[in-house]
């Protein structure tokens, strides 16, 4: 139940040890969805044992299809499961507000759905905590593929009676859950497609991949030229996911900050180049492991000095990733000397700011800049998540302050990483959750 558990955090002790990313959740969200493009049955692998998959799960249950997700955690949160998507023939083609306010990525059906059944309804994303987050770019690429779409009663609604058909289209901004509608949309689509300004993050490459392996027809993956020849008929197929480039950062950015050693087993630091570099700067060691026979590979981040402040500009891929924010600002919030972080993809990201503070950071926003001076530790103290990544930024800024930390609202941290807490403990820190009173005295 929302807000009833929180994260207790006891401040000092470095994180030392190993640990295995799985499968991206911006990934598998977006690959079981494509699952909906092929009737029969689709299994996707190294699936992370989060909240959001489960949704997801239950989205596609609902529209008529048989769903056996194993959050195999047996070999720990590291170790992924699988998730197994039979399609009818003629799936649902209906999104509740329901699932649908409970994650905001249920939105990525719609292309999926449109290309297979000629008609969708999906409920509106309201907004939410990283800020405004509006659909015109999924709605105006849709349309030039020949959708009529309108909003009834809270649902945008999306008809194709004949089909779509391939066009060109240039999105204004590269969005990640745009070109990953329009692209599933044109995979179906009558002729060539060419999607310009495309986003290029590693999850969307992950989709191109098994959309080809379904047997779509698509150049230019990870480039910002997307080209895609419709065809009439995908057929399923079994996919590994890409693994989560944002987790591995977060446990990079954690072992800096704690002056750790962490090996991060199946991070792919191709992916991070940006992040890992501004880890270099602030004083640490990156080593990265090539995969190798029966290996995974990964890479080992170590620090053994008070980290030194970075400036990050946040960037669409291969830039600076949003999501790494909160990471960043809580370096910095403990670094020797002053950073300027400027957030250019959400504008509500800087919410995390205030709760940083109350652990004693010198933090102060202007606009979507943030100047971070650091101290030499921060201040224990009870903060709230606002979302995923703020609540994971928060339990590390816990672990560099003194005395304990709670940070409320612990299910928003559920939704994206797998078994944080125990993670956590097995890099030999101490961080537990606990019924959080003040949120039954709410309740
Ligand atoms: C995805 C990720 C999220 C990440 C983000 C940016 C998932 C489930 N989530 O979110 O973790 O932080 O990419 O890397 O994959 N925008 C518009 N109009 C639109 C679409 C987007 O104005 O039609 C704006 C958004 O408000 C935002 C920016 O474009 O300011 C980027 O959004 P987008 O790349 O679409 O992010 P998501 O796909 O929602």
């Amino acid at each position: 139940m929302p807000g009833v558990e929180r994260f207790r955090v006891e401040g000092g002790g470095r994180l030392q040890g190993e640990v295995r990313v799985t499968g991206a959740k911006n990934s598998v969200l977006k690959l079981m969805a494509a699952a909906l493009l092929a009737e029969g049955e689709s299994t996707i692998v190294d699936v992370p044992a989060i909240l959001d998959t489960e949704i997801m799960a239950e989205l596609l249950r609902r529209l008529g299809c048989g769903v056996e997700l194993d959050q195999a955690t047996d070999g720990g949160p590291g170790a992924g499961g699988s998730v197994r998507i039979d399609v009818p023939a003629v799936p649902g083609h209906e999104a509740d507000y329901d699932l649908v306010r409970r994650m905001r990525a249920s939105i990525c059906v719609l292309g999926p759905l449109l290309a297979r059944c000629g008609q969708v309804s999906v409920a509106r994303p309201g907004g939410d905590n990283i800020g405004s987050r509006p659909l015109d770019m999924h709605i105006s690429g849709l349309e030039r593929l020949g959708a009529t779409i309108e909003t009834e009663h809270g649902f945008i609604v999306a008809k194709a009676p004949r089909g779509l058909t391939g066009a060109q289209v240039w999105l204004d901004f590269p969005s990640v859950g745009a070109t990953e509608n329009i692209l599933m949309a044109a995979v179906l689509a009558k002729g060539t497609t060419v999607i310009d300004n495309a986003a290029r993050e590693p999850e969307i490459v992950d989709l191109c991949f098994m959309l080809e392996q379904m047997g779509a027809k698509i150049g230019g993956a990870g480039t910002s030229t997307l080209e895609i020849q419709g065809t009439d008929r995908l057929t399923p197929t079994r996919h590994v996911s890409v693994p989560d480039r944002i987790v591995a950062g977060t446990w990079a950015y954690a072992a800096t900050m704690t002056r750790g050693d962490v090996f991060v087993r199946n991070g792919r630091a191709e992916h991070l180049e940006i992040a890992l570099d501004k880890l270099v700067r602030s004083g640490a060691t990156v080593e990265r492991v090539a995969p190798g026979e029966g290996d995974e590979g990964g890479f080992r981040v170590r620090m053994d000095e008070r980290p030194k402040a970075v400036d990050v500009v946040t960037l669409p891929f291969p830039g600076f990733a949003t999501d790494l924010l909160p990471m960043v600002l809580a370096l910095n919030s403990v670094a020797d000397g002053a950073a300027m972080v400027t957030e250019n993809v959400f504008e509500a990201r800087f919410m995390f700011v205030d709760e940083l503070a109350r652990l004693g950071a010198d933090v102060r926003t202007d606009g979507h800049h943030c100047v971070v001076r650091g101290k030499e530790r921060l201040s224990g103290a009870p903060v709230r998540a606002h979302d995923i990544r703020a609540g994971a930024g928060l339990i590390m800024a816990g672990l560099v302050s003194d005395g304990v930390t709670t940070v409320s609202d612990a299910y928003h941290v559920d939704r994206g990483y797998p078994g944080f807490a125990e993670q956590l403990r097995s890099l030999g820190v101490d961080v537990t959750r606990e019924t959080d009173p003040d949120a039954l005295l709410e309740g």
